[in-house]
This record gives structure tokens, C-alpha cells and sequence, in this order.
């Protein structure tokens, strides 16, 4: 808004222009934090006390992407969160400020507003709480987040935006985990030819047919796949059955938010190894050995090295690992057991070039090469 400002004699009395200019101000100021975005279906949802607005995710996506965040100034979240990798990286284990490699393989973000346990353990149970451990551990952005509120009360851009986005520019650690986690929470993939596929899928089956089983979509699907046969043969593609039945098996685990899940923490069978025993870390349980959250299959194609330990390079290798490797580990999941024992999918070379092609169909261009990400 243009401001005009009289040089000449007030109409009225200073004091009552004050008072004007300070309610117009703080009406201005009470819009712009209170405007949420579309908090239905059609985007993600955003907890009460936080609700993403367009100033939140703009100072989020700026703090995501500044050296700003780190020590010494040299890293920011997304040097190992790269947009063109579903915001992944393509390194085993990434390093942080000091140099020290991280313990993981890191994580895509995306679709994570539905999530409610983050980390590859699913340790940390919001996303505000979670935004602030990369800023602070030691061996990735090794940060004093007091430091850091006060070098971004420097910033005038920065002091613009806070105040922009929460009415006031008394940065904190709050305002900094509410702002990364609204940006965060932005990065909602939706658009890959597998969800148009799904959605053909899904509209085969009466409403009526899904609410009665009372079950989730996969499972569903998982008995029937006819609806899948066909929304695939529409883009003409006709995939064996033995490769229909295996993908169905995936999707009895992975992007369960595809259909209003939860990710499920579970153990596809691997053995541990570097110490690293997942859930069990967390709750002391021998039942809960080598669990881990179950990954998203998006953009999946572009994020190898695989698994929470980047121990499997390439796509062949997680596909042979499934198709004859499947150890029996003593947590390995029942989905992925048959008559007591690892599942073999006998998959043939034809057949896992077709569940490569599945797999690829995860890829959502949009999502990653849209710069408002
Ligand atoms: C040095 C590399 C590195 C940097 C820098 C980094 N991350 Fe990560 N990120 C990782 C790794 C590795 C994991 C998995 C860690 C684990 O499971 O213990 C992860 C996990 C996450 C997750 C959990 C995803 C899920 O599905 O549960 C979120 C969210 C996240 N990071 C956001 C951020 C934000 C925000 C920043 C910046 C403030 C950031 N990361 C900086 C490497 C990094
Ligand atoms: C019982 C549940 C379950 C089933 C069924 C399952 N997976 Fe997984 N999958 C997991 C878990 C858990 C992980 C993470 C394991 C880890 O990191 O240690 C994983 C990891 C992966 C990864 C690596 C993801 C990443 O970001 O690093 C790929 C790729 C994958 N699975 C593909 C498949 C395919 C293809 C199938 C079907 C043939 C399948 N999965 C069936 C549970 C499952």
C-alpha cells in the first residue's frame, strides 16, 4: 500500500491519526497471520497451533535453503535435502558442517503432513520439534539456535518476513521450527502418473464396496487388482500377473498416505548392521529390531542409494533383494512371509523390468522441478 504523507497541518488531532494509523496497521498485520491456506482435502493439513500460511511457507522455504542455518555458514538444509532428488541426495551417508558423515542415508521429504513419526525410526513425533535436530545436532548444522535468532535479527529481510508471517519479529526457536515446518509441510507430491492410475483404480470401486470392508485401500486392492489391470491397460501397458501381485504386495506397506495411512515402522527382513537397530533403539524391544519407517515409493527412481543405511546402490539391487533375497530375520514382517517363510516372487528378467516401470511411474516431475518448492 502506497503511503501519502501529509506535510501540511492535520485535520485532526495527532493523537486520533495515531490511533488510526496504529488499528489499520494491526488489522493489516492480524490478515496476513490469520489468512490459512485451503486446509481441506486438496492440501495438506496443518496442526492448530500452526497453520501454514503463504508469508509461513516463504520464510520457511528461505531458512530451508540459507548456510544461514549452519555454524560456520556452510550448509544449509537443503544441501542434503535436494529438490531434484525428491529433496534427497544421492550419497550414502551425507556430510555435516564438521565434515563427520551422518549415521543415515538421508530422507525425501514429501507428503510428510500426514506423517506423525519422523526419522528413519519414527523418533520424534511433530515436525516443529523435528526441524530444530538438524540445526542443532553436532555432526550436521552444529548450531546454538540463540546464535542463530540473533544473526537473523541482522537480517532485515529476515525481521520483514518474521513479522510478515507470526505479527512479530521477536525471533525465536518456536517461530524458526514453526516457519521450516509450514515449508516442510508444502511439499505435497501428488501429480505422478501412478496417482492418476490409482485414481482411475480407486473410482472402479463403489464408495459403498471400500466402506463396507472397513479396510484400507491397499488391502482392498490386494484382492482385487482387476481395477489396477485395467487403469494400467488404458495407458497401454499390460503387466503379468505374477508382476501385478508383487507390486500389490509393495503397496500393501509403501505410501499407505496415498490412501489416508499412517507409514507404518516395520522390517522388511534386512539384517542390522553398524549398530543401528532401528525402532529397538527407541524402545529397548528385541520385537522391534531392524524396524524402520517404511519410505515413500515416490520419486523413488531418483533417490538411490536405498534403504535407512544407503547399503543397496541401485534399484536392481533392492529389486533383487525382494524378488529371492528376502532374509528371514526374526522381526521380518508377515506381509512378506508365505507358509512361514520369506516370500520368493520368482519375478522373471521381464518381469522385473515391468516393476522397474511401476516403480518409475512414481515419478512426480512436477514435484521436482517445480521452483516454488
Ligand atoms: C547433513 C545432511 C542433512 C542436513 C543438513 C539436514 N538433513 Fe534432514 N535428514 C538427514 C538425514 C540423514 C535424515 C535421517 C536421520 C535419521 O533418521 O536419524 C534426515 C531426516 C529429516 C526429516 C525426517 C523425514 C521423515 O520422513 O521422517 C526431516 C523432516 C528433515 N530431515 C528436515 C530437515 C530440515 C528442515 C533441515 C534443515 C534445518 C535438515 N533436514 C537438514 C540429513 C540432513
Ligand atoms: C512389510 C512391509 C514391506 C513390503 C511388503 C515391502 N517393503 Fe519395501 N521397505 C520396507 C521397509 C521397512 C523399508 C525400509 C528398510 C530400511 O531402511 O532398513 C523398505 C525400503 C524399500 C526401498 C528403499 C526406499 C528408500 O527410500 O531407501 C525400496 C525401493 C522398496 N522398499 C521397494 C519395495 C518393493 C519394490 C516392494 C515389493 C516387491 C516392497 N518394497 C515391499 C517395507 C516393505
Amino acid at each position: 500500500m502506497k503511503e501519502k504523507r501529509r506535510r501540511g497541518k492535520p485535520k485532526f488531532p495527532k493523537i486520533l491519526f495515531a490511533v488510526f494509523a496504529c488499528t489499520l496497521f494491526m488489522l493489516l498485520v492480524s490478515f496476513t497471520v490469520v489468512t490459512p491456506l485451503n486446509n481441506d482435502d486438496t492440501y495438506p493439513p496443518s496442526p492448530s497451533d500452526n497453520i501454514s500460511t503463504k508469508a509461513g511457507i516463504e520464510l520457511g522455504r528461505k531458512l530451508f535453503n540459507d548456510n544461514l542455518l549452519s555454524n560456520g555458514n556452510t550448509i544449509s538444509c537443503a544441501t542434503c535435502h535436494k529438490r531434484e532428488f525428491g529433496f534427497a541426495d544421492t550419497v550414502q551417508f551425507h556430510k555435516g558442517e564438521t565434515g563427520m558423515p551422518q549415521p543415515r542415508n538421508t530422507m525425501p521429504l514429501l507428503n510428510l503432513a500426514w506423517n506423525d513419526h519422523f526419522f528413519w525410526e519414527g523418533r520424534v513425533a511433530t515436525l516443529e520439534e523435528q526441524v530444530l535436530h538438524p540445526i542443532r545436532n553436532s555432526g550436521e548444522m552444529n548450531q546454538d539456535i540463540k546464535a542463530l535468532c540473533n544473526e537473523l535479527k541482522n537480517e532485515p529481510e529476515y525481521l520483514l518476513l518474521f513479522q510478515k508471517t507470526f505479527g512479530s519479529s521477536n525471533i525465536d526457536s518456536v517461530q524458526i521450527a514453526k516457519a521450516l515446518s509450514q515449508f516442510v509441510r508444502s511439499l505435497y507430491s501428488f501429480r505422478s502418473p501412478m496417482d492418476s492410475i490409482m485414481q482411475q483404480a480407486k473410482k472402479t470401486y463403489s464408495k459403498q464396496q471400500v466402506k463396507n470392508t472397513g479396510k484400507p485401500f491397499s488391502a482392498i486392492l490386494q484382492a482385487n487388482p482387476e481395477p489396477l489391470k485395467a487403469a494400467l491397460r488404458n495407458r497401454g501397458y499390460n503387466f503379468s500377473k505374477n508382476t501385478i501381485s508383487a507390486f500389490v504386495t509393495c503397496m500393501q506397506c509403501h505410501d499407505r498416505e496415498m490412501n489416508g495411512d499412517k507409514p507404518a515402522i516395520k522390517s522388511n527382513g534386512m539384517a542390522t548392521i553398524r549398530k543401528d537397530k532401528g525402532l529397538q533403539g527407541i524402545t529397548g524391544l528385541s520385537s522391534d529390531e531392524g524396524k524402520f519407517k517404511v519410505p515413500s515409493l515416490r520419486n523413488i527412481m531418483l533417490t538411490r542409494p536405498y534403504m535407512h543405511d544407503g547399503r543397496m546402490k541401485t534399484i536392481d539391487d533392492v529389486l533383487e533383494y525382494y524378488n529371492h533375497n528376502i532374509s528371514g530375520y526374526p522381526n521380518l514382517d508377515s506381509l512378506l512371509l508365505k507358509d512361514g517363510r520369506p516370500i520368493d516372487f520368482n519375478l522373471s528378467e521381464h518381469e522385473l523390468e515391468e516393476m522397474k516401470t511401476l516403480l518409475n511411474m512414481f515419478t512426480d516431475r512436477h514435484f521436482v522441478t517445480n521452483a516454488n518448492n
